[in-house]
């Protein structure tokens, strides 16, 4: 069982999403062990706690600087042996402290085709630009705004009768099906970094009926 803490500041429907996959896998190897928020409003605290998954709230202010509240962080990820990070909607810049120990091993969701429209707001961004297609990366996490190497995409068409929260409604319907796949393969290995590249692993049950 690889165990997977997912961080959150928002409603958690991907937190959700990914608790919903990992219930169904025919072999379960993949544990959500951890939800990390910063927002005790979130939704995603009640979700975790209809799934009885553990939540770790951390406020940020509370802290003198990033690096003391990621360290405070990354000593609850130790202690719980958090194998593998799945950001899902969580508000905030991932900093040296957390990098440097899971680098390759942390994850993103991102609402449009990165690189274009980085940062707050994707949706709004995508109606202000009037682009006909917009869509959903996942991509791993390094020092930038939503820079890191990208593992998949999946393109949403934006309808003239598209606002911001019926073209949430489908960026979200992308997500849900797309980045709990994902985050399975990347966190079981089946898709991870070297040298800054996205890499698949060959099934070895494919690889000997080929040979
Ligand atoms: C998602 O749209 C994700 O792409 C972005 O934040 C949103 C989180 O939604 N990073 P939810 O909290 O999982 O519903």
């Amino acid at each position: 069982m690889v165990r997977i803490a997912v961080f959150a500041s928002g409603t958690g429907s991907n937190y959700e999403a990914i608790m919903k996959y990992a219930d169904q896998l025919a072999v379960p190897d993949i544990q959500i062990s951890l939800l990390v928020c910063d927002q005790p409003q979130a939704g995603a605290i009640a979700k975790a706690q209809q799934w009885q998954t553990p939540v770790f709230l951390v406020q940020r202010r509370q802290f003198a600087d990033k690096k003391a509240f990621e360290q405070h962080i990354l000593l609850r990820l130790k202690e719980d042996k958090i194998e593998f990070i799945a950001l899902a909607g969580y508000m905030r810049l991932i900093g040296p402290t957390l990098l440097n120990e899971y680098y390759g091993r942390i994850i993103n969701l991102h609402p449009s085709l990165l690189p274009t429209f980085p940062g707050l707001d994707a949706v709004g961004q995508a109606l202000s630009a009037g682009v006909k297609v917009t869509g959903v990366t996942v991509h791993f996490v390094d020092a930038g705004m939503d820079t890191g190497p990208i593992i998949a995409q999946q393109a949403v068409t934006v309808d003239d009768c598209d606002d911001h929260e019926s073209l949430s409604r489908k960026i979200h319907a992308v997500e849900h099906d797309l980045y709990p796949r994902i985050v399975h393969q990347c966190a079981t290995g089946q898709i991870y970094l070297d040298q800054g590249r996205v890499c698949y692993r060959v099934l070895s049950s494919l690889r000997s009926s080929e040979e």
